[in-house]
């Protein structure tokens, strides 16, 4: 069975062909950033726009590149959240007028479900049981997985999301929309001692985390060495690397914590922050010592992308599910939905 899936949640246009049996066929892929940096940061207007414009030619791109036709496909999913309610429309009303035209089944996929199980889009695959750590600009969270749709939400972020606490402090440092990979790259000429900045909520007795006051310790923190001085290029470096270390302390403790209380073996990491470099090495050395495995999407499918929407429908038909037989055309995306009830 064929399943082409529409991602258009936030930045991303993301169009894929995912076979029940052979997994990923092809891909197609637009990011928005260039076009939001001007401004720092999404403009939602923009993205709905440049969704519309992206999204036909895509689908074709993806077509192309598995050899298919539009007759090859036996159903059609989509991200109906959460997100931003414009852009996901775009996604959502292509792929149900896809589905009508075409008298095959739509199905709608949580955004947060597309990331969790996108590593066994990977070679080495994870099974269940496990946990899952999402890190997104918008979603910080430790899941407890018990097979596909079987998510019990163990701890999750107070205030901002780790991708937010990266994009807001890269942003008091003058670096570029989206921060995090360019705060990861300043970090690396970085010293990560040089500036004692705070680990909120590391040793709490929970599974949550708190990092808005991060990005005011940055920001305190930037002022202090602006009064002796203008800011060097190793002053900034030394700054990204001290903040890059807090988070992924701080993501790191709390999921070696979730590991003990679990006793689950098994490590699954998603979402865009699952590219940091940092937190991947910190994660392989602490799962190693714990006699564990960690798990990653291929790099290039961390951040947002629509072979883990459709791969995500995959799963869920194969886990049964989908009501295969009866789609009514009839939608709404959710900009905000809780993963445990989808
Ligand atoms: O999953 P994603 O593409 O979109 C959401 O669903 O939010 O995640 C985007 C987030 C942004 O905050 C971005 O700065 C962060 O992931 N990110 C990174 C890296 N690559 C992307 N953060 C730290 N290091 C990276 N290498
Ligand atoms: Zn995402």
């Amino acid at each position: 069975m064929n399943i082409i899936g529409f991602e258009s949640s936030c930045d991303e246009t993301g169009v894929a062909i995912v076979n029940t049996e052979k997994g990923l066929l092809a891909h197609a892929l637009h990011s928005q950033i260039a076009m939001h940096q001007a401004y720092g940061g999404v403009v939602p207007e923009l993205a709905s726009r440049d969704h519309i414009r992206r999204v036909l030619p895509l689908t074709r791109e993806v077509l192309e590149k598995s050899g298919l036709t539009i007759n090859d496909i036996n159903a059609v999913a989509y991200t109906a959240g959460p997100g931003l309610a414009g852009a996901l429309l775009v996604g959502a009303s292509v792929a149900q007028a896809f589905a009508w035209t075409h008298h095959l089944p739509a199905i709608p996929i949580h955004h947060l479900e597309g990331h969790l199980l996108s590593p066994m889009l990977a070679d080495e695959v994870p099974g269940f049981p496990f946990v899952a750590l999402l890190v997104s600009g918008g979603h910080t969270q430790i899941m407890r997985v018990n097979g596909v749709g079987q998510y019990e939400l163990l701890g999750e972020t107070l205030d901002d999301a780790a991708g937010e606490a990266f994009d807001k402090s890269a942003k008091l440092m003058g670096l570029p929309y989206p921060g995090g990979p360019a705060l990861s790259r300043l970090a690396e000429k970085g010293d990560p001692a040089a500036y004692a900045l705070p680990r909120p909520m590391m040793h709490s007795p929970d599974l949550d985390f708190s990092f808005s006051g991060l990005k005011t310790a940055v920001l305190t923190t930037l002022r202090k060495i602006e009064q002796g001085g203008a800011l060097s290029e190793q002053d900034r470096a030394n700054l990204a690397a001290s903040t890059q270390q807090a988070i992924v302390d701080v993501l790191g403790h709390k999921v070696i914590k979730a590991m003990k209380q679990t006793k689950l073996k098994r490590l699954v990491v998603a979402g865009g922050v699952g590219a940091n470099s940092q937190l991947r090495s910190y994660l392989r050395r602490e799962m190693a010592k714990q006699g564990g495995q960690v798990f990653f999407p291929p790099l290039a499918l961390c951040t947002d992308n629509g072979a883990m929407i459709a791969h995500a429908a995959a799963e869920r038909v194969k886990a049964g599910l989908v009501d295969l037989g009866h789609s009514a055309y009839a939608f709404t995306v959710k900009p905000r939905w809780d993963l445990a009830e989808a």
